[in-house]
């Protein structure tokens, strides 16, 4: 199995669980101590009950059901994640990738697994540009063309292989059955499909397979696929061969090449994950531990909260708090769209874009009574982001092994093609290079030559699983959302640093500012009439949006009062369970 292994962190476990409690405690009184260092110990061993929340109930329970078999949480993680690839086409899959934020608790081991897609080898900066120059509409959103080279299966083969306690078929066996069995349609499903309908239409088994008579199928009706059953059978049983080598492998490219894509036995025989340090931070006493590049994920939030650290947010009035949490994220994202691309191809300035002193001199730029205009920092081109793509969640198990993991297709039901025989649902994640540098893609986001489109490059992300401890409560949060999940994982951190519970950071009202368009776009109830006068005052376009955004699931260990819980984005039907 080919696997790359570099810059993990070797332990990021801080013994303040144990000692550093230990030691505040004394000052209360011995016998106190010795009881509640005999309960920091038990705290530190684990929780001892497992918490899941993801996006779908039958892959929470698939995560459950991995766990009560005897597997440890990246067990579940990879019953989770297939799972997911089963019951939500539209936001994840075997055909795409992810990342995989994993700690060990034996020895504190911390590391990202990365299944990102890779550009096929045949691809080329250009080749969605036309004669002149201009980006042909859709060519990296729709059909065989727009789709990376998958890296779900290799990730799921690595994380049972090397960090889990059964055997890789063992965790496959709930999303088989799933797959075999089926799922109910539910009003999120036909809202997904309606949006992407044309586009599946194109692809005849993506039209057998979920649409009925072409159409959006009704509510209720079962969703059988069973070639994608097959196709993790033989992951299954051949481990990470089964899906890049062999007769799924053939599958995948005579398919993909039929529907006018570039694949090759090469690109799959090629493909590996790599194991990647996170990126980490410090904002007012929690440690930050986020997705690393190709995600932009974990700098753009580690440089936000730097940015923030200056300010005493809880003692400013909402207007003011606003602004500058806007005017944070505004350089934040303007920082992605310059430096960030896949670190195999790019040299990135990472050290100095996470660094405190370097947010302290763009926090100097800041004025609190007015905006920023994006144009007067360097920057490009203007739209309106769009979609609702992707999944999280969030594991913690009884002896405290945690996995945050966002996967992708991109949009929703990623290509909207299905290759042939195979069941697998292709991505669209070409879509997240730059077409052409300074273009923006379907979110909107644009970005620079680091993020331009190479031969075997990985595409740049805002996937951003992430850890938050306190050295009080440790908490497992992500969501999806496009270039929106930054945003959202920034705002949930923020609710977790002044004390709130998992229920307020999944349920917490959202705004988002990505540098362009240099707007801010707020979800319905987030900003009351007044608060919306004094940020326009202020020199902000408001766009405010008719509906919610993001599913958030986190997961929270709270080791002083040795308890775990776990909530769910009420904004989306997933489920949240402790057992
Ligand atoms: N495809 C969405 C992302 O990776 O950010």
């Amino acid at each position: 199995m080919p696997v790359i292994m570099f810059s993990r962190t070797p332990n990021t476990k801080r013994p303040r669980h144990g000692a550093f409690s230990l030691s505040r405690r004394l000052l209360r009184g011995l016998a106190l101590c010795l009881v509640l260092f005999s309960l920091a110990a038990q705290a530190a061993d684990g929780p001892g009950r497992n918490a899941i929340a993801s996006a779908h109930p039958a892959a929470t329970a698939a995560g459950h059901e991995i766990l009560a078999a005897g597997g440890n949480a990246f067990d579940a993680a990879v019953a989770v994640s297939a799972a997911l690839a089963v019951v939500e086409p539209y936001s994840s899959g075997i055909g795409g990738g992810g990342f995989w934020l994993i700690h060990r608790a034996e020895d504190g081991f911390t590391t990202m697994i990365d299944g990102r897609e890779r550009a096929p080898l045949a691809a080329h900066r250009d080749m969605y540009l036309d004669a002149e120059g201009e980006v042909i509409p859709r060519a990296s959103v729709d059909g065989p063309l727009s789709a990376g080279i998958p890296g779900e299966p290799a990730a799921l083969a690595h994380l049972a292989g090397t960090y889990g306690r059964l055997p890789l078929a063992e965790s496959l066996v709930p999303a088989i059955r799933l797959a075999e069995e089926g799922f109910a349609v539910d009003a999120h499903y036909r809202r997904m499909a309606g949006f992407r309908l044309e586009a599946l239409r194109a692809s005849e088994d993506a039209t057998r397979l979920f649409l009925r008579g072409a159409n959006v199928p009704e509510e209720g009706t079962v969703i059988r696929q069973l070639e994608l059953a097959a196709t993790l059978r033989a992951l299954a049983e051949r481990g990470h061969d089964g899906f890049y080598k062999g007769e799924v492998a053939e599958k995948l490219v005579n398919g993909v090449r039929a529907g006018g894509g570039i694949w090759s036995l090469q690109d799959l025989a090629d493909y590996e994950i790599v194991e990647r340090d996170p990126v980490h931070g410090e904002y007012r006493g929690i440690t930050v531990t986020a997705a690393a590049p190709p995600s932009s994920g974990g700098m753009v939030l580690v440089e936000a909260l730097n940015i923030l650290e200056g300010y005493d947010l809880q003692q400013m009035d909402a207007a003011t708090r606003t602004h500058v949490i806007v005017e944070a994220m505004r350089r934040a994202y303007r920082d992605r769209a310059e430096y960030l691309g896949d670190p195999d191809y790019v040299d990135m300035p990472l050290s100095r874009l996470t660094h405190p002193q370097y947010a302290a001199g763009l926090r100097a730029g800041i004025r609190l009574d007015r905006a920023t205009p994006s144009s007067l920092l360097p920057g490009v081109v203007d739209t309106t982001p769009k979609g609702e793509d992707t999944t999280h969640f969030s594991i913690i198990d009884g002896d405290g092994n945690r996995v945050a993991a966002t996967l992708s297709i991109n949009y929703p039901f990623g290509a909207a093609w299905v290759v042939p025989g195979t069941g697998v649902l292709l991505n669209d994640e070409m879509d997240d290079f730059s077409a052409k540098p300074g273009v923006p893609n379907v979110y909107g986001l644009v970005g620079a030559e680091a993020n331009a489109i190479e031969p075997g490059k990985r595409m740049l992300s805002s996937m951003t699983p992430t850890f938050l401890d306190d050295g009080e409560r440790i908490a497992v949060v992500g969501t999806p959302g496009g270039s929106r999940i930054i945003s959202m994982v920034l705002l949930a951190a923020l609710e977790f640093s002044e004390g709130r519970d998992a229920k307020a950071m999944v349920e917490r009202r959202r705004f988002h500012h990505q540098f362009l368009p240099d707007a801010i776009q707020f979800e319905p109830l987030a900003f009351d009439d007044a608060l919306q006068l004094e940020l326009q005052s202020r020199g902000h376009e408001l766009q405010p949006l008719d509906s919610s955004y993001g599913n958030m699931h986190v997961v929270i260990w709270d080791l002083e009062k040795r308890r775990v819980e776990a909530a769910s984005d009420g904004r989306g039907v997933g489920k949240a369970e402790v057992r």
